[in-house]
C-alpha cells in the first residue's frame, strides 16, 4: 500500500478529495445543495453546532445548516489542502471573501499588515482603505523584516504579482518575518507549479475563480494551511457566511484532475507567444518571468517549476487610441478581466483591474498606463499568434489612426 505522500501531484489531483467515494458507493462527486439538515437528535446537532461555528469539523455526520458545512465543499477543501501539501483548507464565494476572512481572522493577533506591491487592484484596496480596521506598511521584499512591528499579525505577499508578473521569494520573506505568519496569493500559479508551503509560509490562497475553476463560469476562493488557521477562518466564515456555493465547491473539484493538464498547456502556449512578443518592434516591452533577465532572484526552478501562463507587455506607442484599436483589432482573444479560462483574455490594468489603486502606488509598483495583462488559454499558439499579429498592425499607423480617430467619420 502507497502512502498518500509518497504519490505524485497529477495522481492526487485526481484522487484527492474522494476518500468517502467507496462508501457512498459513487464514482463522481456528489452535488449536495441542501441549505439545512435534518436534526433529529438535537443534542448531537447542539454540540456539532458548536464545533462548526467555531471552525472544526462537524460532530457524528450532523452538519446542521450550509452556512457551517457542506460535504461537496468539504471535499473540495480537502482535495486542495492536500495538492498544497497543508493541513486543512477553506472555500469561499470569492478569492476577495477569502482574504477578508484571512484578515479578520488576523486581527486576534494584531491589527497591522505588512504588504508588498503589487497585488491584484482590489486586494490592495481592502489594505489601503481600513476598511476592516487594518493598518498596512507597504515595503519591497528585501524591506519586511523592518516593517514588522510588535502588532502585525500578518504578510501579505502574491507570486507572481498581479498585473507585473514580479516574483517573490517566499522563503526570503519568511526569514525576515520571524514568528509573523507568511500569507502567499499563488493564484498565477496554482499548486502545479509552486507551493508556498514548502517555502516556509503559513497560508497559501488562491482566487479560485482563476486556473482552479478553470473554465470562466464560477467566483470562489480557498485558502490553506494548518489546522489551527483554518479553523480561525472557518470561524469567521461561519459568522460573515462568504462561503461558496456548493455548485462551485462541485465544479472545482470536477476540474482539479485536468488542472496540472491546463496550466502546462497554457504555459507551453504562453512560452512561445511571450518570445514572439519580445522580439517584435511593435512592442515597447514585455514581463514574462520565462524570459532572459526576467528571473533576477533565480526562482524558477526553485521556489516555481514554470513561469506560467500570463504575461504583461506594452505596445511600441503610448497613445491611448492605439491601445484601445489594438484591443478592438482582436477577433479571437477576448478583452475582459479574469485570467486562468480556457479562452485567452486581454485586458489594460491601469484601466480596469487596478483602477481602485491610487495611480502614484500603481506607477511605483511598475503598473504603467500602457500596460496590457495576457492570460493566454488553451487555443492553439499558431492561431492566437495570427491575432496577436493583426491587430499589431495598429502599431506602426500610430498617427494616422489618431488623426482617423479625431475626424468626424462624416468629414473622413
Ligand atoms: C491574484 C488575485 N488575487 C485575488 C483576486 C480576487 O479574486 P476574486 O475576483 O475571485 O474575488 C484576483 C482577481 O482577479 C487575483 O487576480
Amino acid at each position: 500500500m502507497t502512502s498518500r505522500n509518497e504519490e505524485s501531484f497529477a495522481t492526487r489531483a485526481v484522487h484527492a478529495g474522494r476518500h468517502d467515494f467507496n462508501e457512498l458507493g459513487v464514482h463522481a462527486p456528489p452535488l449536495d445543495l441542501s441549505s439545512t439538515y435534518p436534526t433529529p437528535d438535537l443534542d448531537l446537532a447542539a454540540r456539532s453546532f458548536d464545533r462548526l461555528a467555531s471552525g472544526d469539523a462537524p460532530e457524528g455526520g450532523s452538519f446542521v445548516y450550509q452556512r457551517l458545512f457542506n460535504p461537496t465543499t468539504d471535499r473540495f477543501e480537502r482535495a486542495l489542502a492536500d495538492l498544497e501539501g497543508a493541513e486543512d483548507a477553506a472555500a469561499f464565494a470569492s478569492g476577495m471573501a477569502a482574504l477578508t476572512a484571512v484578515l479578520l481572522a488576523a486581527k486576534s493577533r494584531g491589527t497591522h499588515v505588512v504588504a508588498v506591491r503589487p497585488l491584484y487592484g482590489t486586494s490592495d484596496h481592502l489594505l489601503t482603505s481600513g476598511l476592516l480596521g487594518l493598518s498596512v506598511t507597504w515595503t519591497t521584499q528585501d524591506e519586511v523584516a523592518g516593517a514588522i512591528r510588535p502588532d502585525t499579525a500578518l504578510v501579505v505577499i502574491e507570486t507572481p504579482g498581479n498585473p507585473t508578473l514580479a516574483l517573490v521569494d517566499i522563503a526570503h520573506v519568511v526569514r525576515q518575518a520571524g514568528q509573523v505568519p507568511v500569507m502567499v496569493d499563488a493564484t498565477f500559479a496554482t499548486p502545479v507549479l509552486q507551493r508556498p508551503l514548502e517555502h516556509g509560509a503559513a497560508l497559501v490562497m488562491h482566487s479560485a475563480t482563476k486556473f482552479l475553476g478553470g473554465h470562466g463560469d464560477l467566483l470562489a476562493g480557498v485558502v490553506a494551511g494548518p489546522h489551527a488557521m483554518i479553523r480561525d477562518v472557518k470561524h469567521v466564515r461561519a459568522a460573515t457566511g462568504g462561503l461558496l456555493h456548493p455548485l462551485g465547491s462541485f465544479l472545482l473539484h470536477r476540474g482539479l484532475p485536468t488542472l496540472a493538464l491546463r496550466v502546462e498547456r497554457a504555459q507551453a502556449t504562453a512560452e512561445i507567444l511571450a518570445q514572439r512578443l519580445a522580439e517584435d518592434p511593435r512592442i515597447q516591452s514585455i514581463r514574462y518571468p520565462g524570459l532572459p533577465g526576467q528571473d533576477p532572484r533565480g526562482l524558477l526552478g526553485r521556489q516555481m517549476t514554470g513561469p506560467g501562463s500570463i504575461m504583461s507587455f506594452e505596445l511600441a506607442s503610448d497613445d491611448a487610441h492605439v491601445m484601445r484599436a489594438f484591443i478592438r483589432d482582436l477577433k479571437l482573444i477576448t478583452p475582459a478581466v479574469s485570467l486562468g479560462s480556457t479562452d485567452t483574455l486581454i485586458q489594460p490594468p491601469a484601466v480596469l483591474t487596478h483602477r481602485v489603486v491610487d495611480a502614484g502606488d500603481r506607477e511605483h509598483a511598475g503598473i504603467s498606463g500602457g500596460m496590457l495583462r495576457l492570460s493566454v488559454g488553451l487555443e492553439d499558439a499558431r492561431d492566437l499568434w495570427r491575432d496577436l499579429d493583426r491587430a499589431l498592425a495598429v502599431v506602426p499607423r500610430a498617427a494616422a489612426l489618431h488623426t482617423e480617430e479625431m475626424t468626424p467619420a462624416a468629414t473622413r
